[in-house]
């Protein structure tokens, strides 16, 4: 870790109390103008880190910069065995985590971006990635799970999202099937599973787990063709303190526990009470063709039971569904 690293680690095990540069030299055996050099440069960063003579340094509880070491702070056992990097600017944390897969990375790593300028949505879409107010965030998964159970990779997923944004902000979300998370009508969270197969067994070699998350609302809007579409978490400006890296580790810690035991589908339960439409109308687009249906229900495999208005009754695992 280098100086700037380690003090940042340091000032966030005791965010909101001031530490002497004296001490911060001590504890990182350098000298202190050396720690005053870091602390300029986390400050040209955006930490907002308060010095007062005779006190010393201190970082303001309300930073909400995304770091390793503070989503650390928050990740529970099994979580601190990832991997966490955190870039401020990236094309895709998808192509970057597939990069190092390809490389032979172990599974475990997790990529962060404070912002993405070239993020990948479902269907060679892009996926807005404003800088400051999102979670772009892409774990390494080397499950051993065949081609057409790596769905259950991206629904777990959902799963663990909708929950950790339950738990940080006590408000109420939905999913829309397959896997994207829904607040009060508009999706907060797009899931982008990339996996490749082993030519060997027909297994996965690996897997991109991609969660891309609107947790504020972004500083210059969303783009036009979002507005009405999507939301964030915190649609007003009631988003305050370390939200984001909060909740990129309750994500982690949830999907990990759901990870472990992914063939019990542990998951399932809080996937399938959160789905959107159930016993209701949808449309299903299936090979250009469009088809009112009734959703009835979701199977152990994360499928939609559809019927159809001729009485033909169906699973779906894909497509286009709307509500
Ligand atoms: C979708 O809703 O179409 C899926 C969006 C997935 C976006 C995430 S953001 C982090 C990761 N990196 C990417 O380039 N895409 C995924």
């Amino acid at each position: 870790m280098t100086v700037k690293q380690q003090l940042l680690a340091l000032l966030e095990d005791s965010k909101g109390e001031y530490i002497s540069g004296e001490d911060i030299a001590g504890r990182l055996s350098v000298t202190r103008s050396a720690v005053w050099k870091a602390i300029k440069s986390l400050q040209s960063e955006g930490y907002s880190i308060l010095a007062v003579t005779n006190k010393g340094y201190s970082l303001s509880p309300h930073t909400d910069i995304l770091s390793a070491g503070a989503i650390a702070k928050y990740l529970d056992a099994q979580g601190q065995k990832l991997r966490v990097e955190v870039f401020k600017t990236i094309p895709s944390t998808n192509e970057a985590v597939k990069i190092l897969a390809t490389g032979g990375e172990a599974e475990g790593k997790v990529i962060l971006s404070e912002e993405q300028t070239a993020g990948r949505g479902r269907k060679g879409r892009k996926f807005f990635s404003p800088p400051g107010t999102g979670i772009y965030m892409s774990i390494l998964l080397r499950p051993k799970l065949s081609a057409a159970e790596s769905t259950l990779l991206t629904t777990s997923a959902a799963a663990a999202v909708a929950l950790a944004i339950e738990r940080v902000s006590g408000k109420d979300t939905q999913i829309k099937w397959v896997n994207d998370v829904f607040m009060e009508g508009k999706k907060v969270c797009g899931i982008l599973t990339e996996a490749s197969m082993s030519l060997e067994n027909g297994s996965l070699d690996y897997a991109v787990l991609g969660i891309g998350i609107n947790v504020a609302f972004p500083a210059d809007g969303f783009p036009d063709e979002l507005t009405g579409v999507a939301t964030s978490v915190y649609p007003d400006s009631s988003a305050q303190g370390d939200l984001r890296n909060r909740l990129v580790a309750e994500v982690l810690n949830r999907f990990m526990s759901y990870y472990e035991h992914l063939t019990d589908r542990l998951f399932l339960t809080e996937y399938r009470q959160r789905i959107l439409s159930l016993g209701g109308p949808v449309l299903v687009m299936k090979d250009h063709i469009q088809r009112k249906a009734t959703a009835l229900d979701i199977d152990n495999d994360c499928r939609l039971k559809v019927r159809y208005e001729d009485g033909d009754e169906e699973y779906l695992s894909s497509g286009e569904v709307s509500i």
